[in-house]
């Protein structure tokens, strides 16, 4: 089953707990969770404040997305503040595995991320250790960019990658969905969709059953 994740990083903050209810309310299965630092990206969203506070405001996968150098000096922090998938870009650790081995270690699922000019094939020393491969659709920093059609083809060889090793990883992609494009990224591959002012853009509700529909 393909799922949705809505990022909030295009939501309205001053009632944000309420919209994240109508995503739930409209089917969708995760949150997305964008976290910037400033440096990894040039843009600072949010942290572990908000995560906490917004943790009970759904029974969704919280799926925390970290843009920022050198993750391991957190994960044990996101994980408490109520992440359920914690994924990191391979660009900005120094070591994967270890970043992969403390997210499991914590008992969350661990995810990997690729910005659009890393090759596919970096990842595949890590592909067996971890739950989520995020195959980056927009360079990352900031919502409501255009879905780069270079990355289609990244998807696919993505999803050659993990059934060639006889794996079941899950294949997120993330930047630039709207309803009218959302299926190409699922024809190539992909099974975790995010997507944030496509969401959070106007009626919630209607955006998210539209985008479930085209899934
Ligand atoms: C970009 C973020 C995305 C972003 C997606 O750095 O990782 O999650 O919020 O926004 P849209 O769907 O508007 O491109
Ligand atoms: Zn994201």
């Amino acid at each position: 089953m393909n799922i949705l994740a809505p990022s909030i990083l295009s939501a309205d903050f001053t009632i944000l707990g309420q919209q994240i209810k109508e995503t739930e309310a409209a089917g969708a299965q995760y949150l997305h969770f964008d976290v910037m630092d400033g440096i990894f990206v040039p843009s600072i969203s949010f942290g572990l404040p908000v995560l906490k506070s917004i943790r009970k405001a759904s029974n969704q996968v919280y799926d925390v997305h970290l843009m920022i150098e050198e993750p391991i000096r957190y994960v044990e922090e996101f994980a408490k503040a109520g992440a359920d998938i914690i994924t990191f870009h391979i660009e900005a650790a120094s070591d994967v595995r270890e970043v992969i081995d403390k997210i499991h270690s914590l008992g969350k699922k661990a995810g990997l991320a690729i910005k659009p000019k890393t090759p596919v094939e970096a990842v595949k020393p890590y592909l067996e250790h971890i739950d989520m491969l995020l195959v980056m659709t927009v360079e990352p920093g900031f919502g409501g960019q255009k879905y780069m059609d270079e990355c289609t083809e990244k998807i696919s060889e993505a999803r050659k990658l993990v059934s060639d090793m006889g794996l079941s990883t899950d294949i997120e992609i993330d930047g630039g969905v709207t309803k009218d494009n959302i299926h190409i990224p699922l024809e190539a591959g992909a099974n975790v969709i995010v997507a944030g002012s496509a969401c959070f853009n106007g009626d919630i509700g209607e955006n998210v059953r539209e985008l479930l529909k085209n899934m």
